[in-house]
């Protein structure tokens, strides 16, 4: 067994030889029920691989199955949380600490975290006022070279699989067709609702448990993607003006025409489905409302939906997050924070996203990122003492 000071002691070692001068430090999250963790034995050793010192708060993958004796493993250094700040030029998180929690980070600092800047611009003004350089990487732009960097893609495409296994678990019947020697037991009927990255892991962990599955979105390109896994799509057809994709291939929302038309044709096809998944998000604006109380009441008794959007509003009338609600005899689930209930995986990835993110822009003399491009301009909240970003409008924050 490895103690804190045995920890402390052997991570200890490496500072006085080591005279490295960018210090990383990643922190136990805070928030209620998040287990993720935004750095993992294996990005710190590619950080160290960079030339960065990496300092890590005792029990901060303790969530995610990583102890802090596999950290010091690595090479890093498990420490206090105010030591673990105490220098460091950057400081990694899953959600966003408060600025005050970084006393004693260095001036300027970078924090790569979840920022969820426009419903906290209260915190966002407190990393400007503090000199932060906060960087929200759930505002990774949708382009082919920051693709390993997306967070929101990694934790969707986790969470739309772990959706569909606890839609099944709630289920009082199998998702395959049996034939037994007692009889037949059909297969269930799964609808995913928004086919982005999360929609489509769940149509194909859906398939994989043998279920006849169902799929719409507003985007037109989703349908071949939709049959390209073997589901079946059901889109509105022949009403004008209909693209259904914004910019960076996101949603737009849609008119009045449209959204009467989806739900007079999701109202007929919900009617006959045992399980629902919806997924759809519109970047910037609540979730639309995609399953009413009268639709739920079509549903068999003992059917499940599975709200994947219900910490954005939800996208299905009634659903609580982190709740299972009973309405019309149908189960309403939706947790918060989904792709934290695989907190190991979900960690690896995120950890990559953040490995991949700093180490494209690292600048070798220096031994230092330098984010000056388009992918900094669109993640970057506040810097220099200010709040940066266009969609947050450019002030001074308050001396
Ligand atoms: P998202 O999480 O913003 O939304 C989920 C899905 O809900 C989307 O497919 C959206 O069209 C759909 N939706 C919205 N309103 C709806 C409604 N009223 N009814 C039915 N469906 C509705 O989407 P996500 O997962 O972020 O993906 C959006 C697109 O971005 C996808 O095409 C994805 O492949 C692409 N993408 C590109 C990346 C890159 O190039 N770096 C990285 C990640 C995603």
């Amino acid at each position: 067994m490895v103690g804190p000071a045995d920890l402390r002691d052997r991570g200890d070692r490496r500072s006085p030889d080591c005279q490295l001068d960018l210090r990383i430090a990643a922190l136990r999250e805070r928030a209620e029920r998040e287990s993720r963790v935004a750095l993992t034995p294996e990005t710190v050793r590619k950080f160290i691989a960079l030339g960065a010192e990496l300092v890590v708060e005792t029990g901060a993958g303790q969530g995610a199955a990583i102890s802090d004796a596999d950290y010091v493993e690595a090479g890093a250094r498990v420490t206090d949380r105010a030591q673990a700040v105490a220098g460091a030029d950057i400081v990694l998180a899953v959600q966003a600490p408060d600025a005050a929690d970084l006393h004693g980070a260095k001036a300027g600092a970078m924090v790569a975290a979840i920022f969820d800047p426009f419903s906290r611009e209260d915190r966002v003004r407190d990393y400007g006022a503090a000199g932060y350089e906060a960087l929200a990487m759930e505002l990774m732009p949708r382009i082919t070279r920051a693709q390993s960097m997306d967070v929101l893609s990694s934790q969707s495409n986790l969470a739309g699989y772990k959706s569909v296994l606890l839609a099944a678990n709630a289920y009082g019947r199998a998702f395959p067709m049996m034939m037994t020697a007692a009889g037949t037991v059909s297969a269930a009927r799964v609808f995913v609702m928004g086919v982005g990255v999360a929609g489509l892991q769940a149509i194909a962990t859906a398939k994989r448990l043998g279920a006849q599955v169902s799929a719409t979105d507003v985007r037109s390109a989703t349908r071949e993607q939709i049959q390209s896994l073997g589901a079946k799509p059901i889109f509105v057809e022949n009403v004008e003006g209909i693209e259904g994709e914004g910019s960076g291939g996101y949603a737009s929302e849609m008119s009045d025409e449209y959204r009467a038309a989806q739900a007079e044709l999701v109202s007929a096809h919900i009617a006959k489905q045992d399980i629902v998944i919806t997924t759809a998000l519109i970047p910037g604006r609540p979730a639309p409302r995609l399953i009413s109380d009268s639709q739920i009441a079509s549903m068999k008794p003992g059917s499940v939906i599975y709200d994947l959007a219900v910490a954005q509003g939800g996208n299905v009338e009634g659903s609580r997050a982190d709740e299972a609600v009973t309405v019309h005899g149908v189960t309403v689930i939706g947790h918060a924070n989904t792709a934290g209930l695989l907190a190991a995986d979900a960690s690896a990835l995120y950890a990559r996203n953040l490995f991949n993110f700093f180490s494209a822009f690292w600048d070798e003399e220096s031994g230092r990122p330098l984010l000056d491009d388009e992918i900094g301009d669109a993640i970057r909240l506040t810097r220099d003492g200010k709040v940066v970003h266009p969609r947050l409008g450019r002030q001074s924050t308050p001396e």
